[in-house]
């Protein structure tokens, strides 16, 4: 097991996120040291629940304060206030008080609604993700983002709140269906193309083992993602400038997403939007034509391809994104590159760059 401490600026202590094989050992430990006298409860949707509801309670029962397994169906339309609403009423009638410890065990889903949850039951309860997606753990587990949806959009609803831990157990990727895998695997692809060139040339040359899943490979890759999205979010938690280059790909991908009324998953709309900003930077910035063709390349190995975005019309991408929250004043800023080196952060794009670009993507 390998420890990367997440240190934030405003916050007295460091988070520890714990990167192995098989931790439930060391989560009951580590509850049992930091939280003795705490209640616990998990949150975990049906499908999660249903594959390791007797691991975790086997290994928190011992811990004389666990209390129960809550949980809710799995899927994005879930991650909603009503869904919330329910949870908190759970908990409240199994008494849970400002000494209770919420372990969100499952995907992004659950991270952001248990997390959301943790940050509003009693002005704030102690939080530990568990995440079990690939996508939870290279990304939503990272950063303290927490929220759920409206039918007006994605994410519109939420809080940034840190965990007091997190344990990324790499053994629970083998159970993930493969369009989970493809679809952690856009984000992981994004750290390459924005980041990491040695990442991007692994993702290239080390395709096959990184496909079959190979445990050893798949912890190193883990890690490499968690600790360049740890850098960013120490340097930045609350998106005031540099976090936002995490949001390349994000700005079309979330409208398609929305578009899409979350048929289309988070990370294959990701997969879509880079291709969009890849042209976007191409055209704008002068992005080399090669790095936008590897990385269709790259998409395409990883199982991302076309996800149907021509149903939707450039106008209709052009308004959904013009209605998101992270729009100033209409006007829509991408996070797009200028060399593989050198992002634009919050780069105002025309109706007509965009309508090019979906044109040529
Ligand atoms: N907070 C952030 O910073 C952040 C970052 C990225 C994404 N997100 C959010 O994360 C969500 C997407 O996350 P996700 O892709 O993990 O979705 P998810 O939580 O819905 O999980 C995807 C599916 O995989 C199943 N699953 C999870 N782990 C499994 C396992 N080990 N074995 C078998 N099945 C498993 C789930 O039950 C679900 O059906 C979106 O809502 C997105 O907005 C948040």
């Amino acid at each position: 097991m390998q420890k990367l401490p997440i240190r934030i600026k405003e916050h007295l202590r460091e988070i520890p996120f714990f990167v192995g094989r098989d931790l439930w050992a060391a989560l009951a430990a580590y509850l049992q040291t930091d939280f003795p006298a705490h209640s616990l409860f998990v949150i975990a949707d049906s499908t999660v629940a249903a594959l390791y509801g007797e691991a975790a309670a086997g290994a928190l029962r011992p811990h004389g304060g666990f209390r129960d397994i809550l949980t809710f169906p799995a899927g994005e339309q879930y991650k909603s206030r009503a869904r919330k609403e329910q949870l908190e009423d759970l908990l409240l009638l199994g008494k849970a008080g400002r000494d209770s410890v919420i372990v969100a065990l499952g995907g992004g889903v659950t991270g952001d609604l248990a997390g959301y949850l943790a940050a509003t039951l009693h002005r704030g309860v102690p939080l530990v993700h568990l995440p079990t997606s690939l996508m939870a753990q290279v990304d939503s587990s990272i950063g303290g983002k927490v929220g759920v949806n409206h039918p007006a959009g994605k994410n519109l609803i939420g809080a940034f709140y840190q965990p007091r831990a997190v344990f990324c157990d790499t053994a629970f990727l083998k159970t993930l269906p493969e369009e989970e895998f493809f679809n952690g695997m856009a984000e992981v692809i994004k750290y390459a193309v924005i980041l990491d060139d040695e990442l991007w040339r692994r993702l290239d040359s080390e395709s096959a083992p990184i496909l079959r899943r190979e445990p050893g490979l798949l912890e190193q890759i883990v890690l490499r993602c968690a600790s360049l999205k740890i850098k960013v979010v120490e340097a930045d938690e609350k998106e005031s400038g540099y976090r936002s280059i995490l949001n390349f790909g994000h700005t079309a991908g979330h409208a398609i997403e929305h578009l899409s009324e979350y048929r289309i998953k988070h990370g294959f709309a990701v997969a879509e939007g880079m291709r969009i900003a890849a042209r976007l930077s191409h055209q704008l910035l002068g992005y080399p034509r090669e790095r936008v063709e590897d990385l269709d390349k790259l998409l395409e190995l990883y199982g991302l391809k076309g996800v149907g975005r021509e149903q939707f019309s450039a106008e209709e991408i052009w308004n959904c994104i013009c209605s998101d929250k992270k729009a100033r004043r209409q006007a829509p800023r991408f996070t797009l590159l200028r060399s593989p080196h050198h992002p634009e952060l919050f780069y105002p794009v025309e109706k007509q760059e965009l309508s090019h670009a979906l044109a040529a993507s």
